[in-house]
């Protein structure tokens, strides 16, 4: 997929036109390193997986004669069309219901940041309007075609977390810290239930990872760093959701349908990085990664869905071997093999809205949010010119029907007619909300307890402090409400306590004083200060990181001021994985790894006050520097802070000696962050000039930019265009990169900016893959509209780069501004975001 400058301006360059001519560069100053792929790993083995080398795994359900004949049946009845639009499903934010009755579509999802009506905060009677609005579309009557219902995704990965009012369960790594299979069950068919009210039938839950490099923006979606704990809660979570296999109200009633994921081996990639390569032997991938997958389907699980990651440099989404091979031949499942969100786009050959290669490899569900349309006519194109042979095809739609008569979706009715739909009282209802708690306290791991500090005396003077104590967005970390977690607010969470509130309801109830102070200020000395700090939310690649170094310096200075002045100190640390604190540690008399609790912060005091002893064990291994980032247990030369398995409990001995302070390497900056704080981020500068020659400074004639500042000191940069020529201000790489991973999805590339003086001609905001290879948007209007002199945040989604023709797999100047005319701007932040509120519009 290279754009040259001829496919360039075949493109709708109407937006920006003028900008392209000048703009396609011949040779410049970074030539060198353009063409160069981002991420180009040695792969050490071909990617081929040999099935007859794996566990052999016969089927855990009985073959059913009387349904094997009903799907038959109803295929033999479906019009081609019918017949892949059934292997299709899309985004609830880019589909209608009408869409769905005319695309014949099989499902339908709301990924992370869809809801009804566009809302993050839509009430949960909105969920059920719309599954039922879904359903009435695809049960609509269409000729002689027979009516297939529609069937309804989304990820309930800690609790129905995309519900405002629903149960937050602790994420997986909390989980993983009870080794308690039992209670996973338990919390498995909480979470059916919760579903039910809204009329959702399918969670794309369990993640099933086993997580070796904690850089990974996925750790908390992992139970631990090995199989073992994935393996003993998978049958039990699986049964949880979608009930026993025979039993009468397998995936039905109070059940759903549960996914495993994302297969295989996404908790391997080399440097922890999302979406990335597990780069390993066939013998090391099966070793570590099968174990769980195989447990989950003994327990019956009816879809899997396949992993965006590469293994030794084949995308999983094309990996025959793996997916029919292993999964579907060797190990017999017959249940949905799905997509990850246009996964299949990342196989080579392929593209979002045409990809033959993954259905080919096995694939039998698309999930094509955004891409549907184009999809469904590229497949039905390849099932009539045979390039998708009409057999695999029927096998893909079997496979679907199977899932869907199992569940007994044909017979139920609308979904608001189904058991527990529209009760309401079922969200955090108070069952739910006590299982929650229960989990919250069998999840805490104790790491320190100096002169057994804990537990403490509810009676008496308590100190609360700390950014996390009364912030229910931080104890909740991703995937709640919105993807990233961000961008809520306490109004959002109705039934929930934060980890203050539950302090303060049992220091009262015990007649002793909580006090919360933000800043750690006291009047009269406490008798002991609980301080509550951690990871902000973030989800999948946004939480990747250069290293596991947790840097916060108000906190710290925060816990050694309270120390200093001779309060007793607790630290409870919210994270989505094991970081080094070594500071925070030493800081504190007593200190809890907390992981991202949700929405019971009653079971920290549950503990902290002693009502209950200490019972979580860790579930990874405690890095001891800050550049241990892959430290498992069973690994050559294992020497981690705390072993897995490390937990103590109120009696053990809890002093710990002086940690070493010294980080071992300072993080790496934000890849995210392409100017903030008055520079550009690291590896990147601001180049000005004409298109074919930018420089640091290329004198006043047409462009220069000088430090300005906005909050602090020189914390932004005002850049003026003279309309003496055309000119760039440019944010260049010093080597490219590959944002296919962000620009899949709804990023944004979010400027914040103030207008000084209003452009006089077209300007446009670009991306560069390249020598000749650009793209971009006007973005004059949006300026002239923001006035003068006021700030103003700038949304442009990253889609609208990629439909301009930019190649996002090679940017080396993410962020261009040109204009031939006059322009005065101060510039303050340019960042990818997952963004909340207003975005362009690229259409
Ligand atoms: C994630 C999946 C998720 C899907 C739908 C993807 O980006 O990798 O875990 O189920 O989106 O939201
Ligand atoms: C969606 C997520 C999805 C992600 C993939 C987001 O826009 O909300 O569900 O996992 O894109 O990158």
């Amino acid at each position: 997929m290279v754009h040259r400058e001829g496919a360039l301006t075949k493109r709708n360059w109407r937006f920006a036109a003028y900008a392209v001519s000048t703009l396609i560069l011949g040779t410049y100053s970074l030539s060198e390193s353009f063409g160069q792929s981002a991420s180009n790993a040695t792969a050490p083995a071909a990617g081929e997986a040999h099935p007859a080398t794996w566990p052999a795994r016969a089927a855990s359900i009985p073959a059913d004669p009387a349904l094997e004949r009903r799907i038959s049946q109803i295929v033999a009845a479906m019009s081609v069309e019918q017949k892949v639009g059934q292997i299709i499903q899309a985004d609830i934010a880019s589909v209608t219901p009408d869409d769905v009755y005319r695309y014949h579509l099989g499902s339908v999802l709301n990924g992370g940041n869809s809801d009804p009506g566009g809302r993050y905060n839509a009430p949960a009677k909105d969920w059920l309007a719309l599954a039922d609005a879904f359903y009435a579309a695809s049960m609509k009557p269409d000729g002689k075609l027979p009516r297939i219902p529609v069937m309804w995704g989304t990820d309930a990965v800690h609790g129905h977390n995309n519900i405002v009012g629903a149960t937050l369960f602790p994420h997986n790594i909390g989980l993983g810290a009870t080794r308690d299979p039992e209670l996973l069950r338990r919390i498995g068919a909480a979470t059916a239930i919760e579903m039910r009210v809204t009329g959702i039938d399918w969670s794309f839950a369990p993640t099933l990872a086993v997580v070796r490099d904690d850089r990974w923006g996925r750790t908390y979606e992992g139970f631990g760093e090995t199989p073992e704990i994935a393996t003993s809660y998978a049958r039990p979570l699986v049964e949880g959701l979608q009930g026993k296999v025979g039993s009468s109200d397998w995936l039905r009633g109070a059940h759903v349908i549960a996914t495993a994921k994302h297969f295989l081996g996404d908790g391997g990639t080399a440097g922890g990085k999302d979406q990335g390569d597990t780069q390993m032997s066939e013998e090391k991938l099966r070793e570590l990664f099968a174990p769980p997958y195989l447990a989950a389907l003994d327990a019956g699980v009816q879809s899997v869905m396949v992993s965006f990651s590469s293994w030794n440099g084949v995308k999983m989404h094309g990996n025959r071997s793996l997916l029919t091979g292993v999964l579907k031949d060797r190990w017999n499942f017959d249940g949905l093999l799905v997509s990850d969100w246009n996964g299949h786009a990342g196989v080579a050959g392929c593209t979002a809205s045409d990809c033959p290669q993954s259905a080919l490899a096995g694939l039998d569900m698309y999930m094509a949010p955004d891409s549907w349309k184009d999809l469904y006519g590229t497949t039905l194109a390849h099932v009539k010119d045979g390039t998708l042979p009409m057999a695999r095809l029927d096998d893909a739609v079997r496979r679907i029907l199977r899932v869907k008569l199992r569940a007994g979706l044909f017979e139920a009715g609308k979904p608001s007619s189904r058991p527990y739909a529209g009760r309401y009282d079922l969200l955090g209802g108070a069952d739910h909300r006590a299982l929650a708690r229960e989990a919250v306290r069998e999840s805490l791991v104790l790491l320190k307890n100096s002169g057994h500090v804990l537990p403490l005396k509810p009676g008496g003077n308590i100190l609360v402090a700390g950014d996390g104590a009364d912030n229910l967005g931080k104890q909740a970390g991703g995937w709640t409400l919105t993807w990233q977690g961000t961008g809520t607010n306490r109004a959002d969470f109705p039934h929930a306590q934060s980890i203050w509130q539950g302090i303060a309801e049992q220091v009262k109830a015990a007649g002793g004083t909580a006090t919360l102070s933000a800043d750690g200020s006291f009047a009269a000395k406490p008798d002991a200060a609980i301080v509550v700090f951690g990871e902000d939310p973030y989800a999948e690649f946004q939480g990747d990181r250069p290293d596991v170094g947790y840097d916060d310096a108000a906190n710290l200075a925060l816990l050694r001021k309270l120390r200093a002045a001779g309060v007793p100190t607790v630290a409870v640390f919210l994270s989505g994985r094991p970081m080094w604190v070594n500071p925070f540690i030493n800081a504190s008399d007593a200190f809890v790894a907390a992981w991202l609790p949700g929405s019971e912060g009653g079971g920290i005091a549950d503990i902290l006050f002693g009502k209950a002893d200490f019972h979580g064990k860790l579930p990874f291994s405690w890095p001891k520097s800050s550049d241990q980032t892959a430290v498992n247990v069973g690994d050559a030369g294992y020497d981690p802070l705390f072993p897995y398995g490390y937990g103590l409990t109120f009696a053990d001995k809890g002093e710990l000696p002086m940690l070493p302070e010294v980080r071992a390497k300072a993080a790496d900056a934000d890849p995210d962050m392409l100017f903030g704080a008055g520079k550009p981020g690291g590896g990147r500068r601001l180049l000005l000039g004409r298109p074919d020659e930018l420089l640091v400074n290329p004198g006043p004639t047409l462009i220069s930019a000088r430090a300005a500042d906005r909050a602090a000191q020189e914390d932004s940069v005002r850049i003026g265009w003279t309309g003496a020529g055309n000119a760039v201000a440019a944010i260049v790489q010093d080597q490219p990169v590959d944002l296919t991973r962000q620009s899949n999805g709804d990023l944004a590339l979010e400027l914040e900016l103030k207008v000084n003086t209003p452009p006089t001609a077209d300007v446009s905001v670009m991306m560069r893959c390249g020598a000749g290879c650009v793209g971009g948007f006007p973005i004059h209007a949006a300026l002239a509209q923001a006035g003068t002199a006021k700030w103003t945040r700038l949304a442009i989604p990253l889609r609208c780069f990629e439909k301009a023709g930019v190649d996002m797999k090679r940017i080396d100047a993410p962020l261009m501004i040109a204009t031939a005319g006059r322009l005065d701007i101060t510039l303050s932040s340019a960042r990818i975001v997952s963004p909340m509120g207003a975005q362009l519009s690229c259409k």
